[in-house]
């Protein structure tokens, strides 16, 4: 039996403050499509099913795991991934502390670390290393043991 073709379609994508407008099939994901039709590999893919937190960016100024996502879903959605929360020269002040606290080993999870404590720091709430926790309990690291993270993003309260 042959089998029914898949047609593509034509999006466009708002990432980083940019329009991009790009083919893909439907059942693409948004991660995948960041990663090999954008080259915004900053985004990391670990488990491929919402639980890890790599793939996590910013829709519409929310967390979100683009694993989840069809790219096809994203018309009309302000994207950011990390490459849109580094500044063109050096690090952010939230990178800064991350650096300072020595908040990573193998770096792996630490583009979602930063993606999602980005979007609780814009919040403008007084932190607790609680809030901190609970924020970040979706984005597993396998290497540091959470105590670095947490303190790099207490420290960057104020500067993000
Ligand atoms: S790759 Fe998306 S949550 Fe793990
Ligand atoms: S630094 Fe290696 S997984 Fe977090």
């Amino acid at each position: 039996m042959a089998e029914a073709s898949i047609q593509p379609l034509t999006v466009t994508l708002k990432v980083n403050g940019r329009d991009y407008t790009v083919t893909v099939e439907p059942r693409w994901t948004l991660a995948d499509v960041l990663r090999h039709q954008l080259g915004l590999t900053g985004t990391h893919v670990g488990c491929e099913q919402g639980v890890c937190g790599a793939c996590t960016v910013l829709v519409d100024g929310e967390p979100a795991r683009s694993c989840l996502m069809f790219a096809v879903q994203m018309e009309g959605h302000e994207i950011v991934t990390i490459e849109g929360l580094t500044p063109e020269a050096g690090l952010s002040p939230l990178q800064e502390a991350f650096h300072r606290h020595h908040a990573l080993q193998c770096g792996f999870c630490t583009p979602g670390m930063l993606v999602t404590a980005t979007a609780l720091l814009n919040q403008g709430k007084p932190l607790t290393e609680e809030t901190v926790r609970e924020a970040l309990s979706g984005n597993l690291c396998r290497c540091t043991g959470y105590q670095f993270i947490v303190d790099a993003v207490m420290d960057a309260q104020g500067g993000k």
